[in-house]
C-alpha cells in the first residue's frame, strides 16, 4: 500500500505541470476589493476602440498558461538577444499588450504591488468572453509572476496542424481532458487566423489531393482564394468564424459542415468521442458555455511563478 502511495506521488511530481490549489475567488477581496472593476472598465473602453482586443486576450491568457504555467510569462519582453515568449515563432496573432499595460496602471493606482500580472490576464481573458456574448465567471485568483521567458519554448504550444493524438498529448500533460480541449477549441469562435496558420490544408495536402478533403469544397475555394500559393500578402487570412466578434458555439456548426479553419480544428472530429463533444455543444450554446468555464478555469489553475510583478513587461 505504501509502496504504491510513493510510487503515485513519484509519478505525479514528475508531471510537468501542476495544479494550483491555493487560487480563490475572493483573493483581492481584502487587500484589493477593486481590482475587477478596474480591469473590466479598461477592457470595455479598449474594446470600444479595437474589436480585435477579446480574441488576442483570450489567446494571450491561453499561451500564457501552456507555458511554464498561467505566471504572465507571455507578458515579459526580450532582453538584447536574450529573446521572450512574445518574441518566438507562432506569435503572429499576439497583440494588445497594451491593454495589460493599462489595467495594470489602473489597479496599481488602487492597491500597489498586491494584484499579480497573471491574474489581471486571466480576469481580462474572462472579460474579453463575457463581453463578447459568451458565459460570465467568478475567476480564481492569487496566480504569481515569473521571472522566465523564452522563445524557444513557444515550440511546446500546439500546432494548427496537430493531428487528434498530438492535442490530446499536449492538453492531458497539462492535467486537461479531451472534453476540455473540444470545449477550449471553441475560444477559436473569435478573432482571425493568417494564411500560414491553414495553408497546410489549401495547397499541398498530401500526396494524392491538394486540397484537404475533408474541407468543404466551397469553403476550399474561398480559402484558396484569400490566400493563393506562395501568397505574399503578409496580413491575408480569415476571420475565424462567421461571427467573429460574438463568443457562441457557431465554431462548432461550421466545424461538422467541413468549415473549421486549422487541421486541429477538423481533427476533433476524428474521434467518436470527441465528435459526440463537437455535436453537443453545436446542438447546445448552453451545453458549450458550461464546458468551457469549467476547462478555462482548469486551465487558468496552472501553476506559475512566485512573485507579483510591478511592471507586467519586466520582472522586479
Ligand atoms: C487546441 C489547440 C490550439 C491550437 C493548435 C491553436 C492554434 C491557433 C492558431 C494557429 C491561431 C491563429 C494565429 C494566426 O494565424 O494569427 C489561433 C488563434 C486563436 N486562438 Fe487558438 N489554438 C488552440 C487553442 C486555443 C485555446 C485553448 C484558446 C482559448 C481558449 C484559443 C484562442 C484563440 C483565439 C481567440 C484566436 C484568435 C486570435 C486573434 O484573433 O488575435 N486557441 N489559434
Ligand atoms: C514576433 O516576433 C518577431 C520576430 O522576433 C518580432 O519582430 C515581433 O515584434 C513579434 N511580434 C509581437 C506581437 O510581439
Ligand atoms: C499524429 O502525428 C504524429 C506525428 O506526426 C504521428 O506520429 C502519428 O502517427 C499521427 N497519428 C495519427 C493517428 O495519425
Amino acid at each position: 500500500m505504501a509502496a504504491s502511495f510513493f510510487v503515485a506521488f513519484l509519478l505525479f511530481s514528475s508531471l510537468l505541470f501542476h495544479l494550483n490549489s491555493a487560487l480563490s475567488v475572493d483573493y483581492y477581496a481584502e487587500t484589493c476589493p477593486g481590482a475587477e472593476t478596474a480591469v473590466t472598465e479598461v477592457m470595455k473602453k479598449a474594446m470600444a476602440n479595437d474589436n480585435t482586443v477579446p480574441a488576442a486576450l483570450l489567446r494571450m491568457h491561453f499561451h500564457d498558461c501552456f507555458i511554464r504555467g498561467c505566471d504572465a510569462s507571455v507578458l515579459l519582453n526580450s532582453k538584447g538577444s536574450r529573446k521572450a515568449e512574445k518574441d518566438g515563432p507562432p506569435n503572429i496573432s499576439l497583440h494588445a499588450f497594451y491593454v495589460i499595460d493599462h489595467a495594470k496602471k489602473a489597479v496599481e493606482k488602487l492597491c500597489p504591488g498586491v494584484v499579480s500580472c497573471a491574474d489581471i490576464l486571466a480576469l481580462a481573458a474572462r472579460d474579453a468572453v463575457a463581453l463578447s456574448g459568451g458565459p460570465n465567471w467568478e475567476v480564481p485568483k492569487g496566480r504569481k509572476d515569473g521571472r522566465v521567458s523564452k522563445a524557444s519554448e513557444t515550440s511546446q504550444l500546439p500546432s494548427p496542424t496537430f493531428n487528434f493524438s498530438q492535442l490530446k498529448q499536449s492538453f492531458s500533460q497539462r492535467g486537461l481532458s479531451t472534453k476540455d480541449l473540444v470545449a477550449l477549441s471553441g475560444g477559436h469562435t473569435l478573432g482571425f487566423a493568417h494564411c500560414s496558420s491553414f495553408e497546410n490544408r489549401i495547397h499541398n495536402f498530401d500526396a494524392t489531393h491538394d486540397v484537404d478533403p475533408s474541407l468543404n469544397s466551397g469553403f476550399a475555394k474561398k480559402l484558396r482564394k484569400i490566400c493563393p500559393a506562395h501568397n505574399k500578402a503578409k496580413n491575408a487570412g480569415s476571420t475565424m468564424d462567421s461571427t467573429s466578434t460574438v463568443f457562441d458555439n457557431t465554431y462548432f456548426k461550421l466545424l461538422l459542415q467541413g468549415k473549421g479553419l486549422f487541421s486541429s480544428d477538423e481533427a476533433l472530429l476524428t474521434h467518436p468521442k470527441t465528435k459526440g463533444q463537437v455535436s453537443q455543444f453545436a446542438n447546445s450554446q448552453e451545453d458549450f458555455f458550461r464546458a468551457f468555464v469549467k476547462a478555462i478555469i482548469r486551465m487558468g489553475s496552472l501553476e506559475g511563478g512566485k512573485e507579483v510583478r510591478k511592471d507586467c513587461r519586466v520582472v522586479n
